[in-house]
Parts: structure tokens; sequence; C-alpha cells
């Protein structure tokens, strides 16, 4: 199977904040970032992969900041890493204010899919080989995530997350 890179990925979509995406402070409802978030991390991981794909778990999401009505949101996602048939995937989120064109961080998420046959069942992906920097680092932290998750999940026993661990043990 060939390898790719992270930039084969990448899906960036752009969505502007309307009065029905808010709550009553005028503020983008998280669950309307969280939806658009797995839309465009899931098109990033059908790029990477070319079959159907699940979201298997959301591992992280921080809402560092209050996304504002009529404010225009961008979202990067990238596949960060992949395993047999799971890809993680980051997506970053920037903010753009409509008068001034300054753009701002607001937040950041990691999601995890499975590619799927038709019955629904895991199947092999390419792997990936970072490039930059950043690549390199969310590259080399993703196996530490994973075992993260499937101890949250129930589907690895913490004794088996040998990395992990040594985030912990390491002086
Ligand atoms: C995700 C799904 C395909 C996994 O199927 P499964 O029978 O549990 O398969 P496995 O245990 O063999 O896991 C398959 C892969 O998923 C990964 N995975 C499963 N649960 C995970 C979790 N909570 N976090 C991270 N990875 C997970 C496994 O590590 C494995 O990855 P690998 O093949 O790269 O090693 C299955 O649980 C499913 O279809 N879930 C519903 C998906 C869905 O409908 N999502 C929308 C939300 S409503």
């Amino acid at each position: 199977m060939k390898v790719k890179k992270p930039s084969d990925s990448v899906c960036i979509n752009t969505e502007i904040v309307l009065p029905n995406d808010t709550n009553t402070l005028g503020n983008l409802m998280g669950g309307r970032l969280l939806h658009w978030m797995d839309i465009c991390a899931a098109v990033s991981a059908q790029r990477h992969c070319g079959r159907v794909v699940v979201t298997a778990s959301v591992n992280n999401v921080s809402f560092n900041q209050a996304i504002r009505l009529a404010e225009v949101v961008t979202l990067q996602a990238k596949v960060s890493r992949a395993f047999s048939s799971s890809m993680e995937v980051f997506i970053d989120v920037w903010v753009e204010d409509c008068a001034t064109g300054a753009k701002r961080k607001c937040n950041e998420a990691i999601y995890t899919f499975v590619a799927v046959d038709q019955l629904g069942n895991p199947i092999h992906v390419p792997s990936i080989e970072p490039e930059s920097d950043e690549e390199i680092r969310r590259y080399d932290g993703a196996l530490r995530r994973r075992q993260l998750s499937l101890i949250l999940a129930g589907k690895m026993k913490p004794s088996e997350a040998t990395e992990l661990k040594a985030l912990f043990t390491a002086s």
C-alpha cells in the first residue's frame, strides 16, 4: 500500500456563525462546532484512505475562546497518523473578524476515524510519513493518545499501554 503524506489529506472548511448556531449569549454552540469538526475531519480521513470512514472516538476537544455570532470560522483537518484501520485526525480552528480581517486560533480537536468496508468491517489504510516539525510532533504523540483512548473505551488494559506509561515513569 502506498505511503501517504499528511498534506495529501488536508481539508479546509469555512463557515459563518448564524443566529441558529448560537446559544442565548450569542456565542457559537459547542455541539455545532463539534459537528463541523466531525465533517471536516471525516473528509480528511477519507482523502487519506479513499474509503468510507466512521468516527470511532473524539479524543480531545478544547473550547479555548468563545466564537461570536457573524464571525467567520475556518477549520483545517489533517491526518496525523494512520494505524491499521484507524486514523488520528487533528482539527485546528481559526476565527476571522469580518471588520478587521484579523485571524485568531480558537480551538483544537483530535478525532479518530476507522475505514470500513460495505459491511462496516474495519479495513487497512495506507500508512503516513510526517514531514514538517508539527506533523512529526503530532505523529509521535498519536500512539500515546490512541492508548489512552482505548483504555478509556475499555478496549486496552493499562498494563499494555507501554508508551503511555513511559510518560509517567520518565525521569
Ligand atoms: C469504530 C468501529 C468500526 C470499530 O470496530 P471494532 O469492531 O471495535 O473493531 P476493532 O476493535 O478491530 O477496532 C478497529 C480499529 O478501531 C480502533 N478503535 C476502536 N475504538 C477506538 C477508540 N475508542 N479510540 C481509538 N481507536 C479506536 C482500534 O484501535 C482499531 O484500530 P487499528 O485497526 O488501527 O488497530 C465500530 O465500533 C463502529 O462501527 N462504531 C460505530 C461508528 C459510528 O457509527 N460512528 C458515528 C458515531 S454515532
